[in-house]
């Protein structure tokens, strides 16, 4: 083999042995991932839901901000393949006492752990953590500032799949905060790499970043012209705490322009679904009774996130020890 094939491959199997973004995977990761969730579907209503898949592997969660559908979720899927799991509470951990994250890093990796499940506040923080770690460790992003929050996408799509059961002719439309939105920058790649006929982002000005339209989407301002048609409806959460200036006069004239209520659901196709990453306000970007509805798969979303999350690490162990 050529040296500089041997060179590629060395860094296609590094890039693989963690989960960083949609952005820079490949369509075979993409596509094992959803293939790999389907067949842990079946596992997660029987008695016994294990698999013996990472037994003596240990997984960390590194959560440097609140959750609890991620960190929860990636919780049961490790136990679920038998993995033992540590939650490190950043605000009880030595971190508070100014131990830096590299030293943490270090001591997190010197008991063994075999993965690090991270979210953080910035941009960027689990590619700094995966090219610190040693080879034995597979870094997964859980969201990094505005960045990417991958394995959030993979649900997502796993359950427009499961709902649609193809992507080829949809309509896609994420309504919202985008600027300050993880959730749809991974969206954006995932929805392009499967190929759906349009992706849409709906949303005030103040809250689309410029020339998203590079990305290959349709920006609407309008939120009844961004809903006209569409099959799939991704709702996102006002990130406040994200946002340095003011970018909304109000909630209440937010919900009154860009909530997702009955009568703008309407507007729709009849058999749309309405999807949300989760955590939901109620009243703001969403009406109570959309958000329980009929079209509505949240809960599910929540749900399919332990079989996607089970997929990732059951491929990436796989990827790691296989020589
Ligand atoms: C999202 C996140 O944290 O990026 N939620 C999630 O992980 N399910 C979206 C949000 O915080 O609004």
């Amino acid at each position: 083999m050529e040296e500089s094939d041997k060179n590629r491959i060395d860094v296609q199997k590094k890039r693989e042995r963690h989960f960083l973004s949609i952005k820079d995977i490949s369509k075979t990761l993409f596509d094992d991932i959803l293939e790999r969730a389907e067949s842990f579907q079946a596992l997660q209503t029987r008695e016994i839901k294990k698999l013996p898949l990472l037994r003596g592997k240990t997984v960390a969660n590194l959560f440097f901000e609140p959750s609890t559908r991620t960190r929860t979720t990636f919780e049961l899927a490790a136990k679920r393949l038998s993995a033992d799991v540590i939650n490190i509470d950043i605000q009880t951990s030595a971190t508070r006492k100014g131990e830096s994250l590299k030293d943490t890093l270090r001591t997190l990796e010197s008991m063994q752990t075999d993965f690090f499940v991270v979210r953080h506040p910035e941009s960027g923080a689990a590619k700094f953590i995966a090219d610190l770690v040693g080879d034995h460790v597979s870094v997964i992003n859980a969201g990094d500032g505005r960045h990417e929050h991958p394995t959030q996408a993979m649900v997502d799509m796993f359950t427009i799949l499961k709902n649609k059961k193809s992507f080829s002719d949809l309509i896609v439309s994420i309504v919202g905060d985008v600027s300050h939105s993880r959730v749809a920058r991974s969206e954006i790649h995932a929805l392009k790499m499967v190929g759906v006929r349009e992706i849409r982002v709906v949303g005030p000005k103040t809250l689309i970043p410029d020339q998203i339209e590079k990305l290959g989407v349709r920006t609407f301002f309008s939120l009844e012209k961004g809903l006209k048609d569409a099959d799939v409806i991704i709702t996102l959460r006002l990130q406040r705490e994200r946002m340095q200036s003011a970018l909304l006069p109000s909630e209440k004239e937010y919900y009154r322009c860009f909530g997702l209520t009955q009568e703008r659901l309407k507007l729709a196709k009849k058999d749309a679904l309405v999807m949300h990453p989760g955590p939901i306000n109620r009243g703001i970007e969403i009406e109570s009774s959309v958000a329980d509805g009929t079209q509505s798969v949240i809960l599910e979303q929540v749900s399919n996130g332990i079989s996607v999350r089970m997929a990732v690490m059951a491929i990436l162990s796989g990827l790691k020890y296989q020589k």
